[in-house]
């Protein structure tokens, strides 16, 4: 997400009130002890403000963030590196934490548990191991599959795990008010309640199309209203539930190829030609949170509100 957008402070920070209350709490009680906050997990859909809320903490903490991710880490020298560059009271955010492997895994325990690094120098029986005293860090990790993480990594995030949630409308309209505020764009109130209604309560998503909007209006001389709103998201594909053609057409294969469901997630991914992780982790919680997709322990399945919302004949189901 843009920089510019990213909130400053706790009150730029609209919703997840119990996750920020929790926040608030953890980083000044370590404060006040002097010490560096106990690591936190972070996870849930894409583009809720995972990644925003590490910034945040950063921010508001007066503290370094140093940044990286899962896939980037891919040796345990990548992650010892990165470890035995941090300076003191530094905050280290690794995203998609849920991509690293299981040995670096194995080097990252010990580090979050006791702030060492256990180095193995040599092969065999004369293999030894030398241990190097970490400065005091706190990590925080994010991830949108956290039935990835092993229950060990999971039981080391000792200052909280806390799962975001989808955003009210009314939340995404004053996200979007801020951001068309940071931007300079004026947007009708009507406008607002279009994009908002559309963004899959999802602020990412919310500020995407609040920009490609703002370049309809400004390509076609109109104003940012309502019926822009629905040009501009008609021509990217987005329908009035906000749903993409990814999202209209996995719930069309499971209704006109499987009837409906119960049907596997591979089986979908595979008619669809998409990753079974594109599907789980970004298609599928929006279309459950609408109660257009139910996952079953047999597989998934569409619902009434699907084939009435894609226009196939109910009795159909
Ligand atoms: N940008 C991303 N997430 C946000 C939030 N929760 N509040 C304000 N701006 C955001």
């Amino acid at each position: 997400m843009d920089q510019a957008l990213r909130p400053n402070n706790w009150d730029d920070y609209i919703g997840q009130d119990t996750i920020k209350e929790n926040l608030k709490i953890l980083l000044t009680a370590a404060k006040e002890r002097g010490h560096t906050a106990e690591h936190i997990l972070f996870y849930g859909p894409p583009g809720l403000g995972k990644t925003t809320l590490a910034h945040l903490i950063a921010k508001e903490t007066s503290r370094q963030l140093k940044s990286t991710s899962g896939p980037a880490i891919e040796k345990v020298g990548d992650l010892a590196s990165i470890l035995t560059n941090l300076s003191p009271g530094d905050i280290l955010f690794i995203d998609e934490i849920h991509r690293l492997n299981k040995m670096i895994e194995e080097v990252l325990y010990p580090a979050m548990e006791s702030g060492v690094l256990d180095i193995i120098i040599g092969k065999g029986p004369s293999a030894r191991t030398i241990q190097l005293d970490l400065p005091p860090f706190t990590l925080i990790a994010a991830t949108t599959r956290v039935s990835l993480l092993s229950a060990p990594l999971r039981s080391r995030f000792s200052g909280g795990v806390f799962r975001l949630e989808f955003y009210s409308q009314e939340q995404i309209k004053q996200i979007l008010a801020r951001s068309a505020d940071i931007l300079g764009i004026k947007v009708n109130d009507d406008a607002f309640d279009e994009i908002a209604k559309r963004s899959r309560f999802t602020p990412r998503t919310a500020n995407y199309f609040l920009k490609r909007c703002r370049d309809y209006a400004q390509v076609h001389k109109k104003d940012l209203d309502q019926k822009t709103v629905f040009l501009a998201l008609s021509l990217l594909g987005i329908d009035e539930l906000g749903l993409s053609e990814i999202d209209r057409a996995t719930l069309e294969i499971i209704i006109e190829k499987f009837n409906g469901g119960p049907v596997g997630l591979s089986t979908i991914a595979a008619a669809l030609s998409e990753e079974d992780a594109t599907i789980e982790d970004v298609v599928e919680p929006y279309l459950m949170q609408r109660g257009l997709l139910e996952r079953t322990p047999r597989g998934r399945i569409t619902t009434k509100k699907a084939y009435e919302h894609l226009g196939f004949d109910v009795l159909d189901k």
